[in-house]
């Protein structure tokens, strides 16, 4: 189960009192605008904590976990690391993350994801990271650039009238 912090965030496990928290963020708009659902309503935002919590039993080391700053245990988005059969192959997982607004442009999601990459990688769970993106969400493709992430190739999805973009992460020393 992943638990870490930085110098400005943690990262824990969801619990379902997270539920107004991170209905700020899935609620909003502006924060779903490249997600395929569109804003969540309070039940939806319960489904997902709860989708969130249940996949910890099943899958201690994959998931979605909470940020919050230190100084709060309110989470201020998720950050993702997940495999699934459609998107990843064998030892890959996806990187994700969503943010409330407040807590755009601080470099937070760059922060936390770094995290993540770094203990993923030293605990040898997997040897490839990807990360999924629209190309007109410059700040999502911006955050996996500074993560190191190289562009790989255009990848369409059903239903999608022009292509998401994969961007990947080689284990070093692999
Ligand atoms: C993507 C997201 C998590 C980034 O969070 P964040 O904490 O603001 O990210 P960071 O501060 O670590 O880095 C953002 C970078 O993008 C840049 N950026 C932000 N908006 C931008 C824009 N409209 N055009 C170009 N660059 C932009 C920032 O300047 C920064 O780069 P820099 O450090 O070189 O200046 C946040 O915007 C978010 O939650 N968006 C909605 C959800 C989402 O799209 N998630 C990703 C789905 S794949």
């Amino acid at each position: 189960m992943l638990v870490l912090s930085t110098v400005r965030l943690n990262i824990r496990p969801f619990v379902e009192g997270d539920a107004p928290a991170m209905a700020e963020v899935l609620g909003d708009a502006e924060v779903m605008r490249f997600s395929d659902s569109g804003p969540l309503n309070q039940v939806q935002v319960s489904d997902w904590l709860g989708e969130q919590v249940k996949a910890y039993s099943l899958s201690p080391d994959f998931g979605r976990w909470a940020i919050s700053a230190t100084e709060s245990e309110r989470a201020i988005g998720y950050i993702g690391l997940t495999q699934d059969e459609g998107r990843t192959a064998a030892r890959e997982a996806e990187l994700g993350f969503r943010l409330a607004r407040r807590g755009w442009g601080k470099g937070y999601a760059t922060e936390a994801a770094q995290a993540v990459v770094e203990a993923v990688f030293r605990a040898g769970r997997v040897d490839r990271l990807i990360g999924i993106v629209d190309p007109h969400n410059s700040a999502s493709v911006r955050v996996l650039q500074k993560l190191g992430m190289s562009y790989a190739r255009p990848i369409t999805f059903e239903g999608y009238d022009y292509p998401d973009h994969l961007y990947v992460l080689d284990r070093p020393g692999l």
